[in-house]
């Protein structure tokens, strides 16, 4: 599977997701990363990569439909069959939800339907609630509210900062996307959108 990865910043996701393909644990090749933040430190681990880069600034563009257009043709150069959204902090507009309908998928770093949005780990402190995790769903056009794929829980201790929490959540993305993302390609579990099989 020919994939693009999205990111806009650490890009510890995007590395998972280089390693297994490198390893082999994951049969599919990393073909773009589209990055939103020019100079994210993603953009570093996709060079040392060999993965190629397209970068741009929103505001450059007169709205989401144009430069999505221009992110589309990036996207068919490079042949590209798949997304994973990791880390991207923006929602995905209507020209490439068509063109990739029911391939695009996100990490979320809450319990989905909990706390969506920005800043899913500081809502879960906020609300004290002792059990949080992380999220990998189909994306749709709501925030955080497409078919939910896979799922894993974390615990929230007592007296843990929202640092040592995302410390954890990430721990566990690290191993669930690349995993979920294999099982996807594989057809293992056959995913349901809204009623139709997805692949
Ligand atoms: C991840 O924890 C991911 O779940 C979250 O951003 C982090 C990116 O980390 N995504 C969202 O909050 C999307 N709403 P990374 O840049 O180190 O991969």
């Amino acid at each position: 599977m020919k994939l693009a990865i999205f990111a806009s910043g650490n890009g510890s996701n995007f590395q998972s997701i280089v390693d297994a393909v490198e390893k082999g644990t994951l049969q599919a090749t990393v073909d773009l990363l589209v990055c939103d933040k020019p100079g994210a430190f993603v953009m570093e681990r996709a060079a040392a990569a060999g993965v190629p880069v397209f970068s741009f600034s929103a505001k450059d563009y007169s709205g989401k439909e144009e430069y999505e257009q221009e992110i589309l043709e990036k996207l068919k150069s490079c042949g590209v069959e798949f997304i994973a959204l990791a880390g991207y902090m923006r929602l995905i507009g209507n020209v490439l939800l068509s063109a990739y309908e029911k391939r695009i998928v996100n990490i979320h770093p809450s319990l989905l339907p909990a706390f969506p949005g920005k800043d899913a780990i500081g809502q879960a402190v906020e609300a004290g609630v002792k059990v949080t995790g992380a999220t990998i769903h189909y994306v749709d056009a709501g925030m955080d509210t497409g078919p939910i794929i896979a799922q894993q829980a974390v615990e929230i201790n007592d007296g843990e900062t929202e640092k040592d929490i995302a410390a954890k959540i990430h721990e566990v993305e690290h191993q669930l996307y690349p995993k979920t993302l294999q099982q996807i390609f594989e057809g293992s579990g056959k995913m349901f959108y809204h009623g139709s099989t997805v692949m």
